[in-house]
């Protein structure tokens, strides 16, 4: 079996495994988009409303924002393997509408084992885990995104790990202090180029 082969088979049993488990209130499983032979792997922490309807990681304004990023270093999300610790939208009823939440430790545990057989198939060069969140999941529990954002660290199955800041902080940041969401931003490009470069995406030299 071949590497789309076999992701295409782990897509089939996440999606049947965790179909079951959905509220009323979530559309679909989300599993995770890209090439499966990129030597880059993104890791944010769970779908949000847009995800959810769509079925992949990241298009809503985290992943325009993300988009944006790596067109700056001359990069497509087809070129990466770009994917949730968590693979259901985590959300709670505010009023009428839907809010997104933290993920619960149940949901967290649910999605598990198929983020880790993932990782144990893409056998990515490299890791990028975008925030708190999905680095305490990938790296070590007590990781602190504040003190070791663009750190390398080593990751499952030794591969280079490295956290940046999640999109979403970002834009919110953006919008209460114009100043620090462009300083941000430029960690998360830095950040982002660093990780391609280690993935050998992008050459050194390249400064996109
Ligand atoms: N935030 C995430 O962590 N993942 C997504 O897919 C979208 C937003």
């Amino acid at each position: 079996m071949n590497i789309q082969e076999a992701i295409e088979q782990l897509r089939q049993e996440t999606i049947d495994t965790l179909t079951p488990t959905l509220t009323e209130e979530q559309t679909q499983v989300v599993f995770a988009a890209g090439d499966p032979t990129s030597p880059l792997m993104l890791v944010g922490e769970a779908p949000g409303p847009q995800e959810d309807q769509q079925g992949t990681p990241f298009v809503g304004p985290s992943g325009k924002l993300l988009e944006s990023a790596l067109t700056q270093l001359g990069l497509t999300r087809d070129q990466l393997w770009i994917s949730n610790t968590v693979k259901v939208w985590p959300n709670t009823r505010n009023g009428r509408s839907l809010k997104t939440r933290p993920p619960q430790a149940a949901e967290k545990k649910a999605s598990r084992p198929f983020f880790e057989r993932e990782i144990e198939l893409i056998r990515p060069k490299a890791i990028l885990c975008l925030g708190g969140t999905a680095a305490q999941a990938v790296i070590d529990k007590s990781f602190k995104i504040t003190q070791e954002r663009g750190q390398w660290r080593e990751g499952p199955h030794d591969t280079p790990t490295m956290a940046t800041f999640h999109p979403s902080y970002i834009l919110r940041l953006q919008g209460m202090a114009p100043a620090d969401g462009a300083a941000a931003l430029q960690s998360f490009i830095d950040d982002l180029r660093l990780a391609a470069q280690r993935a050998g995406l992008l050459k050194e030299q390249d400064d996109g």
